[in-house]
């Protein structure tokens, strides 16, 4: 069975409440269940990691070689400055899928850039709770 691995950094935590306009009224537990149930439809395992700390978040991506399929990795603020993260991902050569809740390049100019998308095998920007969800069906197939 394939197993993949479910990041979401600094501040997803907070969803539900966190400036609702951008990001939506579900919670992180909302998401997480919904990505949970659509695994079980499609067969796959996964596990769901949140932190608001990039060492977390490098030491979790690691140690997901020969253990996981696939990556989806929501890396929040640290998209934005994080080559640890980047680095990580590119050193597993684990498939990744950058998925973002609101869309990055119709809002403030610093979050055009994304340090994590040139090593990731695609990105996702602007579904709200679908791009997860179509990063998980993706690995299904
Ligand atoms: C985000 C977009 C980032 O720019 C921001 O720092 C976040 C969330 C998103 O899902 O839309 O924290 O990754």
């Amino acid at each position: 069975m394939k197993k993949i691995l479910i990041v979401n950094g600094p501040n997803l935590n907070l969803l539900g409440t966190r400036e609702p306009e951008i990001y939506g009224k579900l919670t992180l537990n909302e998401i997480e269940t919904k990505l949970k149930s659509l695994a079980q439809d499609l067969k796959i395992e996964i596990e769901c990691f949140q932190s608001n700390h990039e060492g977390e978040i490098v030491d979790k991506i690691c140690g997901a070689q020969n253990i996981f399929n696939g990556i989806i990795i929501n890396p929040a603020a640290y998209t934005h400055t994080s080559v640890a993260i980047r680095d990580a991902i590119s050193a597993v050569k684990i498939p990744t899928i950058e998925v973002h809740i609101s869309n990055i390049y119709s809002r403030d100019e610093f979050r055009h850039n994304s340090f994590i998308a040139p090593v990731s095998i695609g990105q996702i920007s602007g579904l709200g709770l679908d791009g997860y969800l179509f990063a998980l069906e993706y690995f299904s197939r």
